[in-house]
């Protein structure tokens, strides 16, 4: 398993209950048909960082205390984010991911497309349980955000003129709308003031933005054995990153000019040297800065919580975000 597993864990003091989400994510296979539990058993029993339950679980407990709600909070969250990484996986056409084969490439795009769709429902259908429909909607609203993030990015494949607004818009919208919800409807359950349930979705905001750059350096720079999944794919498929915005805008015309075309190129001699130029040129270095400044925006947004171990470890999130960051090649 990914290296990187080790490092994202200030969880400790969310064991018990991370151990119990755990069970209750592989429990859910049970809902559905045996044809289709095969299935889904597979992809629930793969083990990624279970970073977003372990926000909604930190958040619980810096603001009031972690009770049935938010176990369901974390699944549920979970198996969105699942659901969004196996239609990713289709997209992305890639072969690995949390150090397992992906289910498109055991089982094929027309299983997997249909898979994805269960784990969205079915997450979905768990989040009816809440009594206040308000936390229902901001669910569905948030499912709906990761969807719009993922179909405006494919849309923007290959256009090289993306600018930084329109790059932080999608990131914010892919994968800061569930790291948003799970602290901020974390907060809510606990039913905190408006000014507390604020700083958890803005930390979550800023967070989540700083985890997909740091993820974006990881396509760019990092190792298939460290990340356990498929890397370089932004590059194969045309997604705009961070570190690759920034080789574009310090390019000549002249430089521009060859790095699109060694984008369209698309083989594995082009995708090295877009590698190359992009770690030597600095860009993974100054998108780590960029992600390092986020962490600390992040962890500015709670200072109104009050001071507790959790709110210490919601901050310490922060700080391994940062020594993964460090860790890259740049
Ligand atoms: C991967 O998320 C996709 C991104 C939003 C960057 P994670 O890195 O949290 O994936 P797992 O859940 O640990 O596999
Ligand atoms: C994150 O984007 C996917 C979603 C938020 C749906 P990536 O494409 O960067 O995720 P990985 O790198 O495949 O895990
Ligand atoms: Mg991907
Ligand atoms: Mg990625």
């Amino acid at each position: 398993m990914p290296d990187q597993k080790q490092l994202v864990l200030p969880f400790n003091l969310v064991k018990r209950h991370l151990r119990s989400v755990e069970s209750r994510i592989t429990q859910q296979a049970e809902q559905f048909d045996p044809e289709v539990r095969e299935y889904l058993s597979y992809i629930l029993h793969t083990s990624g960082k279970r970073l977003r339950p372990a926000l909604v679980l930190l958040t619980g407990g810096a603001t009031g205390g972690i009770d049935p709600h938010h176990l369901n909070l974390a699944v549920i969250i979970e198996l969105i984010h699942l659901a969004t990484l196996v239609h990713d996986d289709i997209i992305d056409e890639a072969g690995t991911r949390r150090g397992q084969p992906t289910p498109n490439a055991k089982w094929g795009n027309a299983t997997t497309v249909l898979l994805g769709d269960s784990l969205f429902s079915h997450a979905l259908r768990l989040s009816t349980r809440f009594d206040d429909s308000d936390v229902c909607r901001r669910i569905a609203d948030a499912t709906c955000d990761v969807c719009g993030g993922e179909i405006i990015q494919t849309k923007r494949r290959g256009d090289w003129s993306v600018t930084h607004q329109e790059y932080s818009r999608i990131i914010e919208m892919k994968t800061g709308s569930l790291f948003i919800i799970a602290s901020e409807l974390s907060a809510r359950l606990n039913k905190a003031d408006e000014a507390r349930v604020e700083a958890c979705a803005e930390y979550g905001r800023k967070l989540g933005a700083a985890y997909q750059i740091y993820d974006d350096c990881l396509d760019m720079a990092g190792t298939e054995e460290t990340a356990g999944k498929t890397l370089r794919t932004d590059l194969y498929k045309g997604k705009l990153t961070l570190p690759l915005l920034k080789l574009l805008e310090t390019s000549n015309d002249i430089e521009h000019a060859q790095i699109v075309r060694l984008l369209e190129d698309s083989t594995p001699e082009s995708v090295a040297e877009l590698v190359r130029r992009t770690v030597r040129g600095g860009h993974v270095k100054a998108a780590i800065q960029e992600a390092a400044d986020l962490v600390n925006e992040a962890q500015q947004k709670i200072s109104v919580l009050e001071d507790s171990d959790y709110s210490q470890a919601m901050r310490n999130i922060g700080e391994t975000l940062l020594q993964m960051l460090d860790k890259l090649e740049r």
